[in-house]
């Protein structure tokens, strides 16, 4: 086979969780471009309408299925909706969540010792046990296709400290640690599991940052590449994952951050340099 046609997804079947808007919204319709037909979910039904409306202009077919993953049954419910309605599943990617967030779904950033029980279990409830009954829900489906793959998205507040973001550094941490385990225990099932770790990009979620010039600098301080990540930076990656390209790829994670996880930002690095290509 070409090496190009390795990442072609044409005919498979996804579900892409957090698709209404941001990285998921992205990942749906790159997944839709390389030929996925795919069910989308996430709580706002009238942006997953728009999204679907986008997939099937691209030529595939989309299931909209709205959700609160937050339910402890929303998973298994949701999978069920998107086997019957695309008839199997070849590609789950979990990539609802974040850190706390406002009522507009923005991120909040909270001292440490000011975090409360309930703050973590939310955190928890949305990145790793939406994941984890998702995956649960979606193995049989997944163990019945020959090309399944499961892509779960972490974050770098995983692999590098975040001051504010500690419930989610740990719980996007704990993600990967979930990610190697399920690799191991469905690669004879032919299910390959793999992460993505995006750097800062520019959504709804982290808008409190890119928002204002001078944290929008700050966070880019130890970033190489000086610039924030689009959702489209992520969808590269994203397909590459689940595709053919990646057959012999389980129980890894993949960094699009512009460098920031390779780069300890230092007096004489080129970090006090300030924004180049912002
Ligand atoms: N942006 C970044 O810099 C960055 C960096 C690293 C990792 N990430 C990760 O990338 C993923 C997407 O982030 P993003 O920046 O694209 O954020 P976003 O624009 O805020 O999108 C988040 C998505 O998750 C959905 N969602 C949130 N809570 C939900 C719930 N309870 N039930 C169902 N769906 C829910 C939202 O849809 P509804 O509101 O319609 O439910 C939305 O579609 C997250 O896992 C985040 O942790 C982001």
């Amino acid at each position: 086979m070409n090496v190009l046609d390795t990442f072609r997804l044409s005919g498979y079947r996804a579900l892409v969780t957090g698709a209404s808007q941001g990285i998921g919204r992205a990942t749906a319709l790159a997944l839709a471009q390389a030929g996925a037909h795919v069910g989308l979910t996430a709580r706002n039904e009238q942006a997953l309408t728009e999204v679907s409306t986008r997939v099937s202009e691209l030529g595939g077919e989309a299931a909209v299925i709205p959700a609160d993953l937050r339910q402890s049954d929303s998973a298994r419910d949701v999978v069920e909706e998107a086997v019957s309605s695309l008839g199997g599943l070849d590609l789950l990617v979990h990539n609802a969540g974040g850190p706390q967030t406002d009522a507009e779904g923005r991120m909040i950033l909270r001292p440490l010792t000011e975090t409360s029980d309930q703050d973590w279990q939310e955190v928890i409830d949305i990145n790793l046990m939406a994941a984890v009954r998702l995956c649960r829900a979606a193995h049989p489906a997944l163990r019945s296709s020959e090309r399944a793959s499961v892509l779960l998205v972490s974050s770098v507040a995983a692999l590098v400290a975040v001051p504010g973001m500690e419930s989610y550094g740990a719980v996007k941490n704990g993600l990967l640690s979930y990610v190697r385990s399920l690799a191991v225990a469905w690669a004879p099932d032919g299910i390959r599991v793999n992460a993505l770790c995006p750097g800062w990009v520019r959504t709804q979620l982290t808008e409190p940052i890119h928002g204002e010039s001078a944290t929008s600098q700050a966070a880019l301080t130890n970033v190489p590449m000086r610039r924030w990540g689009t959702p489209e930076d992520v969808v590269g990656p994203a397909v590459f994952l689940s595709s053919p390209a990646a057959s012999f790829v389980t129980g890894q994670h993949l960094t699009p951050d512009g460098g920031l996880t390779a780069f300890p930002a230092m007096p004489g690095s080129g970090a006090e340099e300030g924004n180049h290509h912002a």
